[in-house]
């Protein structure tokens, strides 16, 4: 359903409290053969059925680093937040990247609700990606402590903060955010141009969202904060997938 209005801060507040702990999760594997975590209560997964290493590898890293890298190539440090911590996916699939690019990745994650360590070592990213490094690095992603910055290479470096999204306050501090709410059928209040005038405010002018989402309400929303978005295809399983960018200061 598409809202007349954007919600208010009141009204954030208000539905913050649909999510108030670490939800009850199923781990499940995807088509792909790569875990992802399902919340019975909502009947919503961490990432797409369809494949969530293929996902993360489409959505965040194809059209969301590999471009700002392009559009960026004098920045000796590109900062990446993103918005949903969860399993810390797109995180290992970033770190792993960042062996293979010239610059310096520095890392924000939020997450109000932690996955435990317990499920964590049950994800199988390490063994699936099949890279020499995935397995270790995910283990490091893992244990690195709560809002402390981490370099855990020489080329990435990472900072997870527990919060939450409605409190974010940067000021044009990144080149790109990796936008990886629940959808918006259970989360519709991270879906709003409150919530994404808190992005643009937070990206660098030329920064960019990437996010799997592609409704017609989200793209209106980002566009009335300013962004200029772009439909592009969409991983398997999703016809399209979003990337807005911030081209004004
Ligand atoms: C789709 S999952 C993120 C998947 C993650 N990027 C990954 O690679 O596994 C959405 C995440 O947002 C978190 N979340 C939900 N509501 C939140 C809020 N209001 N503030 C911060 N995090 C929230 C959930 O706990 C969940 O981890």
């Amino acid at each position: 359903m598409e809202h007349a209005q954007p919600y208010s801060a009141m009204d954030i507040q208000k539905k913050r409290k649909k999510l108030t702990e670490t939800p009850k999760t199923e781990i499940i594997t995807t088509a792909d053969g790569s875990s992802s975590l399902y919340l019975p209560q909502w009947d919503e997964t961490y990432h797409s059925r369809h494949g969530a290493i293929q996902e993360a590898y489409h959505v965040f890293i194809k059209n969301g680093l590999d471009n700002v890298c392009k559009n960026h190539p004098k920045a000796k440090t590109l900062h990446i937040l993103e918005m949903g911590f969860g399993t810390g996916l797109n995180a290992l699939v970033t770190m792993l990247e960042s062996e293979k690019h010239a610059q310096r990745l520095s890392y924000v994650a939020v997450e109000a609700f932690p996955v435990s360590a317990a499920i964590a070592n049950q994800l199988n990213y390490g063994q699936q990606l099949a890279q020499p490094l995935a397995a270790l690095s995910f283990q490091k992603i893992h244990d690195s402590s709560w809002n402390e910055k981490h370099p855990l290479n020489p080329t990435f470096s990472l900072q997870k903060l527990q919060m939450y999204f409605e409190d974010v306050d940067f000021e044009a501090h990144f080149h790109l955010i990796y936008f990886d709410a629940f959808a918006a059928r259970v989360q519709p209040e991270l879906w709003t141009e409150v919530i994404f005038e808190k992005m643009y405010k937070t990206l660098k002018p030329g920064g960019v969202l990437v996010t799997y989402a592609a409704k017609g309400d989200v793209r209106r929303a980002m566009q009335k904060v300013g962004f200029q978005t772009e439909k592009l295809p969409g991983p398997p399983g999703k016809r399209e997938m979003l990337r807005a960018t911030k081209t004004q200061p």
